[in-house]
């Protein structure tokens, strides 16, 4: 039996009110008002089987239903894009109000934040700072500095040469001290001298836990008229205590360096302990810092300079050292092992 018009409107107004998408309206316009086999114009077609009395009333009735049907269709499309780009508006819906992704921020290396606080230190001391090159000749690390060929004092440093094969009068090195810079700067200049010099300096060392092959150094310079190792001391003493607190005591003790006369090194007591003996300084109540001593006569000839005039003095600081002892830490290789978790400390 033929279905009747009624049944095929209302089936087709449920069906479009449960179409939630565009593909579901495609389905539902070929099954209803499809030309060929849709439901309605089956019912049109039949139209001209009916007795000619019935026809018009069928047809005029199929009609209205196709037109209705039509506009529900239209309608049931607008809402759904009008719910589609509701849901893309809320979806890319910008909240100002949510935090920011915040960008990973970098800091200084915990050696450079002790490099930077003890440069600080000396040029509120009336030091200039300088700089010279890490790639050295043997006659500056070395030679100008007493330091001749085949003399053990050369042992002190584990030397890392570029060009072992060159025999040449000044071979290339990485150098092991910023010492070297002493003679450059005085090469270049008369006194009065006060200058400090940082930078990386190379040895090849075995590494345990308070040596490294790669190091950073700051060496002072002080030339002019009159100047003596109470100088030294008192401006030494002066920079340890901007590094340590205002309470520190110095100790110099001799010590042998080729370049210096005297040479000294210099220790500060202990700022854990107050120099009672602890694990800091390992129970001498003393922390050594640097390397220094009265420039050496025959250096200050070497450039040129009238020992009988000029005297100066000069010291050797590592910076490794001072970041060690100041944060606490424990093993100098942290340093440059490149461990986030170590660095993100500081
Ligand atoms: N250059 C020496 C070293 O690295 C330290 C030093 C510098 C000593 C200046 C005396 C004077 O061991």
């Amino acid at each position: 039996m033929q279905e009747s018009l009624e049944e095929i409107r209302l089936s087709a107004l449920s069906g479009l009110a449960a179409c939630a998408d565009e593909k579901g309206l495609d389905e539902w316009k070929v099954e209803f008002l499809g030309r060929k086999a849709g439901r309605l114009s089956a019912i049109m077609r039949s139209v001209g089987s009916l007795p000619p009395a019935e026809r018009p009333k069928l047809g005029a009735a199929a009609n209205v239903a196709k037109d209705e049907l039509e506009a529900a269709y239209e309608q049931r499309e607008a809402t759904l894009k009008r719910r589609r780009l509701d849901e893309t508006i809320e979806r890319g819906h910008i909240d100002v109000t949510l935090p920011g992704r915040r960008p990973q921020i970098g800091r200084l290396h915990p050696v450079t934040q002790t490099l930077r606080d003890l440069l600080a230190a000396l040029t509120d001391l009336g030091f200039q700072v300088a700089e010279g090159p890490e790639v050295e000749t043997d006659y500056y690390n070395f030679e100008m500095l007493r330091i001749p060929r085949d003399h053990p004092a050369r042992d002190m440093w584990d030397t890392l040469y570029l060009d072992p094969e060159n025999s040449g009068y000044r071979p290339l090195l990485l150098r092991t001290h910023t010492s070297p810079n002493q003679i450059r700067v005085m090469e270049r200049q008369q006194p009065p001298i006060r200058l400090a010099i940082p930078g990386k300096c190379y040895r090849k060392e075995a590494t345990d836990a308070t040596h490294e092959w790669q190091l950073t150094q700051i060496e002072g310079l002080a030339i002019d008229e009159n100047i003596t190792l109470a100088d030294l001391k008192g401006t030494l003493g002066e920079l340890a205590r901007r590094m340590f607190g205002a309470e520190r005591k110095i100790m110099l003790r001799y010590a042998y360096f080729p370049f210096v006369e005297p040479g000294v090194e210099m220790a500060v007591d202990c700022f854990a302990c107050g120099g009672s003996g602890c694990r800091v300084c390992k129970e001498t109540g003393w922390i050594e810092i640097l390397g220094a001593g009265m420039v050496h006569p025959e250096v200050l000839a070497g450039v040129g300079y009238d020992p009988e005039r000029y005297t100066g003095f000069a010291w050797g600081l590592g910076v490794e050292r001072v970041a060690l002892l100041r944060n606490n830490i424990e093993d100098i290789r942290l340093f440059y092992a490149n461990d986030l978790r170590f660095l993100e400390q500081f």
